[in-house]
């Protein structure tokens, strides 16, 4: 008897074996045939009860969602829709799920019912494609920086400092309702708390990364991060994972390219590993976008637009640049961006973003060189004294997936801007160390995982590609 599961069964050619197999039914139908998932594989394995042997007890009790055990053997398939199947000698109802109030019914569900079920919706067959397709994304994220001679760092969640410098955090406390000590001025007297002082929840792991990259050369985070901003988008996450790569004497330049080559390399290796996922996903997207006015339409299906990244150069192009594609754009002069793009300097919105992306380059665009005061406070000014070196990565459909920057390495240039943006130097002082023992040109970024999840597996909102996402009023499960 050999043990297998049923992506392995659907693979093997070796018919007239003995299996023996455990998972869920998706349906039951003629009291005979059973669509058995066990979650290895998008596709079901048909399993044929001898329902004459079988006694009306065991046959009421196959029910969608069902936990079952079946023995039996694998034989060529007569019926449409499957090669094999397995004739059944016996099963074993493991676990019942009651048809009346099971709420994943054999039809389609729209997500936003999902997501209040986000607890059962990896049962269905477009969350499990999703889920798996991100545990591979996230194993090729591993695979491509070990590969590369990058050092994996846990950067601390609990955290003092705000990275960005946007005060979007999350308040770390241990303070009990109402009994928080007060200072004479009749402010929260952190001192008197847990760490002894005011602590968040981590806005991204970049400061902590850049310690081992001034050490290691090369390190990189793949951890939680948290941020406090009140935006109900279909692109943000009150709790996200970021993947920040960090590398000593690697300058904007070397930056680009490392984001680039990494964001193909992972694409790449999901479209090795999980075809029969991606296939799914793709048909489901083109059905979806049938429902869309025409002019709303992607030209692409999933996985064109998935091998047209993976096999076309990103476009570079500074913000210098960009503005003045943007003012002089139809949609600028015909004044539909809702942020309408008059002069330099003005902070891009994801209207504008997009339109780089979707309608004039149609490819996806790294923009560089941002003014120096829309941008955080650590990025390199450049020589003109109002940029800095800067780069975001723009995609289809996605917007910003990628923000990163070469840092400022110069000490007076960074105690400067920190003035001037009001970071506190004394919470930073091992930051500011970094630039008085050793300092060197280096560079790093953030790729928020969602996003590349969202874009590789084509879904609309980024609720439907974490497990369970923590949104404005949402922290279920
Ligand atoms: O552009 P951000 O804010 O950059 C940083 O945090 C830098 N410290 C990264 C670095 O240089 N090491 O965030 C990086 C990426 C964004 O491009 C976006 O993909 C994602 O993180 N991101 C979010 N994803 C989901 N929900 C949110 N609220 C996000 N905010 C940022
Ligand atoms: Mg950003």
């Amino acid at each position: 008897m050999t043990k297998k599961n049923v992506a392995e069964i659907l693979k093997s050619d070796s018919v007239l074996q003995e299996v023996e197999l455990k998972g869920w039914v998706r349906t039951f139908r003629s009291n005979r045939f059973i669509a058995l998932n066990d979650g290895s594989t998008l596709n079901n394995i048909q399993c044929v009860i001898d329902f004459e042997n079988t006694d009306e007890t065991t046959l009421k009790r196959i029910t969608t969602g069902a936990a079952v055990a079946v023995k039996g053997i694998l034989v060529e398939s007569q019926g449409k829709g499957q090669s094999v199947e397995i004739q059944v000698s016996n099963i074993e109802i493991l676990g019942d799920s009651n048809p009346d109030e099971y709420p994943i019914q054999p039809k389609k569900h729209s997500f936003e019912f999902l997501r209040e079920n986000a607890h059962l919706r990896v049962r269905t067959n477009t969350f499990s494609a999703v889920m798996r397709v991100r545990s591979k994304l996230s194993f090729a994220v591993h695979k491509y920086f070990q590969e590369n001679d990058f050092n994996y760092v846990n950067t601390p969640i609990i955290t003092g400092s705000d990275a960005e410098g946007a005060g979007e955090m999350f308040r770390v406390t241990n303070f009990e309702d109402n009994k928080a000590p007060v200072t004479e001025d009749g402010k929260v007297d952190y001192s008197k708390d847990f760490f002894g002082k005011e602590t968040n929840l981590t806005v991204s792991g970049q400061l902590e990364a850049e310690t081992f990259a001034m050490a290691l050369g090369k390190a990189y985070t793949f951890g939680p991060t948290f941020r406090a901003e009140n935006s109900n988008t279909t692109r943000h996450l009150a709790e996200f994972w970021m993947i920040e790569p960090e590398v000593a004497f690697m300058d904007l330049d070397g930056n680009m390219d490392l984001a680039e080559d990494f964001i193909k390399s992972v694409i790449n290796d999901v479209l090795k590993n999980c075809e029969d996922d991606l296939a799914f996903l793709d048909k489901r997207l083109t059905q979806e976008e049938k429902s869309k006015p025409q002019a709303q339409r992607s030209e692409m299906s999933l996985l064109e637009k998935l091998r047209f990244v993976v096999d076309n150069n990103f476009k570079r192009v500074s913000y210098t640049e960009a503005i003045d594609i943007l003012r002089n754009s139809k949609p600028n002069k015909k004044k539909k961006f809702q942020f309408p793009i008059n002069e330099w300097g003005a902070d891009l919105q994801s209207e504008h973003e997009r339109f780089l992306v979707e309608k004039h380059f149609k490819c996806p665009v790294i923009l560089f060189d941002y003014p120096a005061n829309i941008k955080a406070f650590y990025m390199r000014l450049n020589d003109d004294g109002k940029t800095v070196r800067a780069m975001d990565v723009l995609f289809p459909g996605i917007g910003e997936i990628v923000g990163g920057a070469q840092r400022e390495e110069r000490y007076d240039v960074l105690v400067e801007k920190m003035k001037a943006m009001n970071i506190d130097e004394k919470e930073l002082w091992w930051y500011l160390d970094l630039r008085k023992y050793g300092t060197a040109v280096h560079s790093g970024f953030g790729l928020g995982f969602e996003r590349l999840v969202q874009f590789t597996t084509g879904m609309g909102n980024i609720r439907d590609v974490i497990p369970f996402p923590r949104t404005p009023q949402n922290a279920e499960f």
